[in-house]
């Protein structure tokens, strides 16, 4: 459970991502394609030209899915319970994926803003990342 100090630290970085979600997302699956090429194997339709269409489709839709996350801190099993099953039950991605994703996740944020991603913003988006993988991870069992 996130305190009141990391929901807002989580909030604040997440202003200035709402608007560019497409460009942001996007941006972390290529980083995760390259840096992690094994991960590629579940996404073999897409292509890796940061401008493709379908890349920036699905960056937009898994940055708007967390998205949701951060308006459901406290709540975040109801609220991501259809993508859980998702990916538990029909995708069957692996959970070691998760923190490469989320490794990715760090990256991408500080490489786009530098500065204002305090050490404090980026712990607090490890435990918020940590809390999302791990419910769309625990439908495996
Ligand atoms: C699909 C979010 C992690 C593999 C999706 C979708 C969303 C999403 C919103 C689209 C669902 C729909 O179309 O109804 C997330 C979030 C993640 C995450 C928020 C972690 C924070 C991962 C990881 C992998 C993965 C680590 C594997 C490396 C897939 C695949 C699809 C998918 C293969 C289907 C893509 C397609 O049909 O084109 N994810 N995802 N996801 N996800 Fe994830």
């Amino acid at each position: 459970m996130l305190s009141a100090q990391e929901r807002a630290h989580v909030a604040q970085v997440w202003d200035l991502i709402a608007g560019h979600e497409a460009a942001f997302g996007a941006e972390l699956l290529l980083r995760l394609f390259t840096v992690y090429p094994s991960t590629k194997t579940y996404f073999k339709h897409l292509g890796v030209c940061p401008d493709e269409a379908q890349l920036l489709t699905h960056g937009q839709r898994v940055l708007e899915a967390v998205g949701v996350a951060v308006q459901h801190t406290d709540h975040l099993r109801a609220a991501l319970s259809p993508l859980a099953d998702l990916h538990a039950q029909v995708l069957r991605v692996d959970p070691a994926n998760f923190p490469q994703l989320i490794q990715c996740f760090h990256v991408m944020l500080a490489s786009h803003l530098q500065g204002e991603f305090t050490v404090q913003m980026q712990a607090a988006w490890d435990k918020f990342l940590t809390e999302v993988a791990v419910v769309l991870t625990e439908k495996y069992r």
